[in-house]
């Protein structure tokens, strides 16, 4: 079986509370909940972490080179500042799918540059919770 980590970066885990004019009311567990049992439909196993924290981050991705055959990252504000986890992505080499609820193109001029997209399969932008959705939909047919 094929398997899919996700990883949700800063402040995701406000998710329905934070700023819902931009992201939404759906919460980090019910996203979850429905990227799981897409999971289950789709024959894949997976495992979701959130953290606030760019070292954890960075570890979680090293940790799963042994485990995932992809990775979908919604690195939060760290898209725009952090070639750690940029690295880190590309020191693994396990296809990397970036997601954004946001379109992060129509927002402020420092949130439109991704140090994680040049390193990333794709970017995934703009759809609220579906982005996520639409990633895991992604990761499987490349995992194909
Ligand atoms: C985000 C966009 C980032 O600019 C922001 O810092 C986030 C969330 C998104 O999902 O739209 O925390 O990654």
């Amino acid at each position: 079986m094929k398997k899919i980590l996700v990883i949700h970066g800063p402040n995701l885990n406000l998710l329905g509370l934070r700023e819902p004019n931009v992201y939404g009311n759906t919460n980090l567990n019910e996203i979850n909940k429905n990227l799981e049992k897409m999971a289950k439909e789709f024959g894949v196993e997976i495992k979701i972490v959130q953290s606030n924290h760019e070292g954890e981050i960075v570890d979680t991705i090293h940790h799963t080179l042994n485990w995932a055959d992809c990775i979908i990252i919604n690195p939060g504000a760290y898209t725009h500042t952090s070639i750690a986890i940029r690295d880190a992505i590309s020191s693994v080499n396990i296809p990397t799918i970036e997601v954004h609820l946001s379109n992060i193109y129509k927002r402020e001029d420092f949130r439109q540059k991704s140090f994680i997209a040049p390193v990333a399969v794709g970017q995934i932008s703009g759809f609220g919770e579906h982005s996520y959705y639409l990633a895991l939909e992604a990761a499987v047919k490349l995992l194909k």
